[in-house]
């Protein structure tokens, strides 16, 4: 996934543009460029490396000003990470300018056709392919030669392109690949994604699915891939600035940690209401909910963590027959969903490619679709029938904490709105359960009160070589979701287990060069934990606890523990866990200096396949 930035208008400092691209990096970071013009100059820089090389590099031009821009940082798929396959791309003829999120499925044919036309090729990429596939169609009109070359391109793609011949307008397209307008008295940005407008415009304009926009100095046109005008629609952003800024975090990812109380009580307020579940804005009646027989839950990475505690949760209270599945197997599986079926997919940027696919296969075969979704105006919201919001706020952090735990609320929120419809929940287990809920935030500062204590126990497992993560029941996908905080941002290897399986195999890798982490709460399962634990003391493994305070019985074994409030619901501790697990991953990268919120080959959404 990359980050494409663009500008129209009357004039903007490139330093101001700059900064605007910066607040796209989470979105990839291994090289970048910027392409832009004003009274008959033009500037074209790029290098491989951060945007903090690229600002060095143009340090004599950062106080100009600019009426036309093209800026990109890049997370690459196709070609190394160096200055030839940075973006901004320039055609081999006709000096048109591009930028690309995505990818073009055909580039290859359309390579050999454009080299059969004289076109030579700097760099490795598929986007040096589309820019030289738009000067083919050049005659004068940069609108018109987009049109015909889209309806050439295959795959992904989100461009933002100019002539040099033109430099009155910019042009940008939307397909399979967001990409956004912001309305501001300066002129128009062009942006893959709203913190880079923020603290720039009052408006946005989202563009739909192939839709194509031609912005120049005073007006914005927006068309369809048959160039039929569509109606300009803008929206108020709704995004305070701040919330884009760490406000006095070392880094955002921490940040978000401590906003997930708040992000949980914002959860409450919105879906919630005295004793009451509020679910009523969703497309989806409550005859139809009644009436589910299955539900099917995808997603990647730390959402589809979430959907696997939902799974137990969902299957004990609504006695649905629930399956799960990463969205990347779920979408190639010889396996279809019934007419009818609810397929709910979960993202937090609601545009990771392989849930969006999976999705699609789902309504293809007449499913309801539900998206548990944190972006308003994503495609995974605007392909669904009906969606969830998750009010976490933009997760500028590539490791996903806070959005984990608004989308774990939101499904144990819908799962007892779903029971009580279905009537195999009580109102007063309900109302019960709903108190319990309530109390989660107020539970999750007491454990970032901890993060003292936490970062000391970092330090102690900091050099250890790799880490099992074991738990049980709904607190077996907390481990998997601690081990993947863990590796993502420390590059330490880190596996999450069943521990019901640790004979099975794992077993064998406990020594005392082995950190073991042990989620074991006082639930149903605690003795059977205690056993495992017992099994890697006896060799030797290095046990960090996750367990409640008044367990001795673990505390007398374990090398170190962090504790968790009980809970009269242990069903809902994996919001405990995950903060937990969170500050311990996020003090074992801290104290190992690693790259936090960008962490190495890593995009905060994956756009591609
Ligand atoms: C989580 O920490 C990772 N950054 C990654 O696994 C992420 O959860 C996954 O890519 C899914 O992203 P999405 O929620 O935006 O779909």
């Amino acid at each position: 996934m990359c980050g494409i930035f663009g500008y129209k208008g009357k004039k903007v400092k490139l330093s101001c543009l700059l900064d605007g691209l910066q607040r796209l990096e989470y979105r990839g970071y291994d090289s970048c460029g910027v392409a832009a013009y004003n009274a008959g100059n033009f500037l074209c820089k790029k290098n491989s490396g951060k945007i903090t090389q690229l600002k060095t590099n143009l340090k004599a031009n950062l106080g100009n000003q600019y009426s036309l821009a093209l800026l990109h940082t890049r997370w690459a798929t196709h070609g190394q990470p160096t200055k030839a396959n940075a973006h901004p791309h320039k055609s081999f003829k006709k000096n048109i300018y591009m930028v690309h999120n995505g990818i073009i499925e055909n580039y290859l044919d359309l390579k050999n056709k454009l080299k059969g036309k004289g076109y030579k090729f700097k760099s490795d990429t598929d986007s040096e392919v589309a820019v030289n596939l738009i000067a083919s169609h050049y005659r004068g009109s940069i609108e018109k030669a987009v049109f015909s070359a889209v309806k050439e391109l295959k795959g992904s793609f989100a461009l933002a392109v100019f002539s040099e011949s033109e430099p009155d307008k910019v042009v940008g397209v939307r397909n399979k690949s967001p990409l956004l307008v912001g309305v501001s008295p300066q002129g128009y940005f062009l942006a893959s994604d709203l913190p880079a407008i923020v603290p720039l415009a009052k408006e946005a304009v989202y563009l739909k699915e192939k839709q194509v926009v031609v912005l120049d100095s005073n007006k914005i046109n927006i068309y369809d891939f048959q160039q039929k005008k569509v109606k300009v629609n803008k929206e108020k952003i709704k995004i305070k600035n701040e919330e884009a800024k760490k406000k006095g975090f070392k880094h955002f990812m921490l940040k978000e940690i401590y906003q997930q109380p708040k992000v949980l009580q914002d959860a409450l307020n919105i879906y919630t209401k005295k004793n009451q579940i509020n679910f009523n804005q969703l497309k989806l009646s409550k005859s139809y909910l009644k009436g589910i027989k299955n539900i099917f839950i995808t997603a990647c990475g730390t959402a589809f963590h979430a959907a696997c505690v939902a799974k137990y949760f969902l299957e004990r209270h609504t006695k649905i027959k629930i399956e799960v599945d990463t969205s990347s197997e779920f979408r190639y599986r010889d396996f279809n969903v019934d007419k009818g079926d609810l397929f709910i997919a979960i993202s937090q940027s609601g545009e990771t490619a392989d849930t969006l696919a999976a999705l699609k296969k789902a309504k293809k075969q007449k499913a309801k679709v539900l998206s548990i979704c944190n972006v308003l105006g994503s495609s995974l919201v605007r392909e669904s029938d009906s969606f969830i919001y998750t009010p976490a706020g933009p997760e500028i952090g590539v490791a996903s904490t806070k959005a984990y735990t608004a989308q774990l609320f939101c499904l144990y929120l819908f799962s007892l709105y779903l029971a009580t419809i279905k009537g195999t929940v009580s109102g007063r287990e309900k109302n019960k359960m709903l108190e319990e809920l309530s109390r989660v935030p107020f539970h999750q500062r007491k454990i970032l009160k901890q993060t003292r204590k936490i970062s000391a126990i970092a330090k102690k497992f900091s050099k250890m070589g790799c880490f099992l993560f074991l738990g049980r029941g709904i607190n077996f996908p907390s481990a998997l979701e601690g081990a993947l905080k863990l590796k993502e941002i420390s590059y330490i290897p880190a596996e999450g287990y069943p521990a019901g399986e640790m004979k099975h195999g794992p077993i064998a890798l406990i020594d005392e060069y082995r950190a073991v982490v042990c989620i074991a709460p006082m639930d149903s399962l605690h003795e059977k934990m205690t056993s495992n634990l017992q099994e890697i003391k006896a060799r030797k493994g290095k046990i960090l606890a996750i367990i409640n305070p008044a367990d001795k019985a673990i505390l007398s074994f374990a090398d170190q523990a962090v504790y968790i409030p009980k809970l009269k619901f242990q069903e809902f501790s994996p919001l405990l866990v995950a903060v937990a697990l969170q500050l311990f991953a996020y003090s074992v990268a801290k104290n190992l200096g690693a790259e936090i919120d960008q962490p190495r080959n890593l995009a905060k959404s994956v756009t591609v396949e």
